[in-house]
């Protein structure tokens, strides 16, 4: 199986709506071919409706970076994945560890949001998360393969082919402590194998698993070149333009 690199950037609750259009106006027509390298940006709600429209005609996967597990009711504040759909989004990040961190959303939560996503034909991106003391901890793999487990409980293989998961150690995001290219390899790999025991090799080959934490344009080649790592979610390096392109383009 070829797998199409998919490069990913996560804005979280940065810039403005004049400063996202913006961003969409200076990448446009420097995008890589999408048979080549899939490309998307995550942003805020508030957000999508102006870069959909800004990025009409262009390849650019345009993602939310959550959404509620339920499609609509008297759930206060929360983004509906319906509302998502129509609009025209077609991925949604769910179980980022920012979510997990601050939004207490467990396991049982993403999984739900899982089966939200497939319900409204979204795309989800599934972050599995790793803090430092989980990895210094005896158990670390079974942390990891259990993520994914949970997220992935009652969704069917032909669901799973489909999905985005990427492996985001939190002691590498946002800190410019990146994890080195074995060690994010090895939680890539792992992932891999773990959705190959959970379905088939075949489904296994097709999943993209990304590699998320402080990833920038100086270790993107050495971290792209890794056999399990199909792409990145870049948080930082996706807030300017040219920083983006240059991930964007690596693959060329
Ligand atoms: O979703 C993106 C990750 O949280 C990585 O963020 O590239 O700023 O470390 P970062």
């Amino acid at each position: 199986f070829m797998r199409i690199p998919f490069i990913a950037g996560n804005w979280k609750m940065n810039l403005s709506v004049d400063e996202a259009v913006q961003f969409l106006q200076d990448i446009k027509g420097k995008l890589p071919d999408p048979k080549v390298t899939e490309t998307c940006i995550a942003a805020s709600p508030l957000f999508l409706e102006s870069m959909l429209k800004e990025s009409a005609g262009s390849s650019l996967v345009i993602a939310a970076e959550n959404c509620f597990y339920e499609d609509e009711g008297a759930y206060t504040g929360e983004t509906s994945p319906k509302a998502l759909h129509e609009m025209g989004v077609t991925h949604v990040i769910i179980g980022h560890s920012e979510r997990r961190k601050y939004f207490n959303e467990t396991d049982d939560i993403i999984n739900k949001k899982v089966h939200a996503a497939f319900r409204n034909n979204l795309t989800p991106i599934i972050c599995c998360d790793e803090t430092m003391s989980r990895r210094e901890s005896t158990n670390r793999i079974s942390w990891v393969v259990s993520q994914v487990t949970n997220a992935l409980k009652s969704i069917t293989s032909e669901q799973a082919k489909t999905i985005i998961i990427a492996y985001e150690p939190s002691w590498a995001i946002g800190s410019g402590k990146t994890a080195t290219t074995d060690e994010a390899e090895e939680g890539c790999y792992l992932i891999r194998q773990t959705v190959a025991d959970l379905y088939s090799d075949e489904v296994a080959n097709q999943v993209r698993v990304l590699y998320g934490g402080s990833v920038n344009d100086e270790n993107a080649d050495d971290i792209l070149a890794q056999r399990d790592i199909d792409g990145v979610l870049a948080g930082g390096a996706s807030l300017k333009a040219d920083s983006f392109l240059k991930l964007a383009n690596f693959l060329q």
